[in-house]
């Protein structure tokens, strides 16, 4: 028999003896107990030593925070505890362990806690969102596995440019110079070609100098490629996705969503049909009056709603400072840095906001649509928005441009609401070969390395296209975190690329 049982499973066992293995989270004495939390990656149990166990005591007193542990005993319901289980311990191992563990429960800033990613990835909050990053991945798999698509793994290591020179990482490839991907798609675009419905799903790569909240340089991007599909078919392609996506989340991980305080009610609306605009009608929108009025209002409510979190936060450092249990010492604590995380944001957010509103007012025709305007768009929806129709100038040059009018392509880019904007990027794709070649004369691109991408519009080309999801925008946006830092392992940004 294994005698090792998972946290999340011993309401199973409760009235046996087990033994749990993980990491000791949090203790706090009393006299002549102690509450001990491990957390095993399943869940957190308290577990409570007696003094009259007095081994188990003398150990339990003294293990350093986060060493690993493994613990006899015996689990038992009771209400007051976290997960409604308590566990009675017998013999309590300490396997390793030292003082001076970094992270404390008391407040990091965030370059301290980077630093530490390798240890922060421990905490409550971090596991939460790893989980749905998982969950979401899988359903992205499913989403397509279900439909017929064939996962195609494509290169890594590329010849040339498909998002815009300007954000290639070279690297030098036994002498010649090669760059690291930006999007699988040209080579999903000859794999639909051989297979019709086809996708990807690996890492992507943008020197882009963006310092924002929503940029990576290394990040992950599932991309479907689909012979015989104009925009339409994407359109509807992309909001079924989006929306099994949000489904996932909210059946498999609802208490992982309710720990980072999500508003699940918000979730709960993102369902078909999602609006379509045109970018024209996009840039109308933003300059409209209507809007205007609009955002001042919001930025009164925000204001009201800076006051109200500063007071909240003064209610539960008050609260803190005399709750006696370990368990909700520590839960306040986690709420009170995340109050405080997400005031820091707001204030910064209120301080840039009344430029953002007057330069929305400004918006011409032609602009590109940045986080700020996608911002502004975006909250004037309850659910994900799709644009379509972009000026080609702002656009990628092999998407198709529109038959009815050449100034705009066949694109598509879905914004989620609530402020966070772009998570999908994708269009019909230029299936000629002369208007292709045109096209990448315009832009003084060299041929020379796209031969093969071309062969594609010489035998047998086809009305296709695709779009490509960022899985770590999409965990944002799903987890509701202000910053796309926390939604992978170890981050990549500019001026980070440890540890
Ligand atoms: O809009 P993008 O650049 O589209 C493409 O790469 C197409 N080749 C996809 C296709 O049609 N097959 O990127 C697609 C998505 C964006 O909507 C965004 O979610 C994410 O990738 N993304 C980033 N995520 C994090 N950091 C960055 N720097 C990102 N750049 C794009
Ligand atoms: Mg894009």
């Amino acid at each position: 028999m294994n005698p090792y049982a998972h946290i999340r499973d011993l309401p199973a066992h409760a009235g046996e003896t087990v033994e749990l293995r993980g990491w000791l989270c949090g203790r706090r004495t009393s006299g002549k107990l102690i509450f001990a939390l491990v957390r095993d990656g399943t869940g957190v149990c308290q577990c409570v030593v007696e003094a009259k166990t007095p081994d188990a005591f003398a150990v339990a007193e003294r293990a350093p925070l986060e060493s690993s542990v493994i613990l006899r005993g015996v689990p038992r319901a009771d209400e007051r505890a976290p997960g409604g289980i308590e566990m009675h311990v017998a013999d309590f191992t300490v396997i390793q362990g030292r003082e001076g563990y970094p992270i404390a429960r008391k407040e990091h800033g965030v370059d301290f806690l980077m630093n530490h990613r390798h240890l922060w990835l421990r905490s409550l909050r971090q596991t939460a969102i790893l989980r749905v990053r998982h969950t979401l991945v899988a359903a992205a798999r499913r989403f397509f596995d279900e439909r017929g698509f064939t996962l195609v793994d494509t290169p890594i290591f590329q010849p040339g440019a498909a998002e815009g020179a300007g954000s290639l990482f070279p690297v030098e490839y036994f002498g010649e110079r090669v760059y690291l991907a930006q999007t699988g798609q040209l080579y999903l675009e000859a794999a639909a070609m051989a297979l019709g419905r086809v996708y990807c799903f690996g890492p992507t790569f943008r020197a882009e100098k963006s310092k924002t909240r929503r940029h990576l340089t290394e990040f992950w991007m599932v991309e479907p490629e689909i012979a015989f599909a104009e925009l339409p078919d994407l359109m509807d392609l992309a909001e079924a996705f989006v929306c099994q996506l949000v489904e996932a989340a909210l059946r498999e991980r609802r208490d992982d969503l309710q720990r980072l305080g999500r508003d699940l009610a918000a979730l709960e609306r993102v369902a078909p049909p999602f609006p379509r605009i045109t970018y024209t009608e996009a840039a109308e929108l933003l300059r409209s009056d209507a809007t205007h009025q609009r955002l001042v209002v919001e930025l009164e409510a925000d204001r009201a709603r800076l006051t109200d979190s500063m007071r909240r936060l003064a209610e539960l450092e008050a609260r803190r400072h005399s709750e006696t249990k370990a368990w909700r010492q520590d839960k306040l604590d986690d709420e009170i840095a995340a109050l405080r995380e997400e005031l820091r944001e707001l204030e910064t957010d209120l301080a840039n906001r009344p430029a953002h509103i007057e330069s929305a007012r400004r918006f011409q025709w032609g602009d590109d649509l940045g986080g700020d305007e996608e911002t502004i768009l975006t909250r004037q929806f309850d659910r994900p928005v799709i644009v379509t129709r972009y000026p080609r100038q702002c656009k990628a040059f092999y998407m198709k441009p529109a038959p009815d009018d050449p100034r705009v392509v066949l694109n598509l880019d879905v914004l989620a609401p609530e402020g966070y904007g772009e998570i999908i990027g994708g269009s019909q794709r230029e299936d000629d070969l002369d208007a292709l070649c045109a096209r990448m004369k315009e832009e003084g691109m060299d041929p020379e390395p796209y031969e093969w991408y071309l062969d594609l519009r010489r035998y047998g080309s086809v009305p296709h296209g695709g779009f490509g999801l960022g899985i770590e925008r999409t965990v944002a946006w799903i987890c509701g975190l202000r910053h796309i830092r926390e939604t992978i392992p170890f981050p990549r940004l500019i001026g980070r690329a440890t540890p």
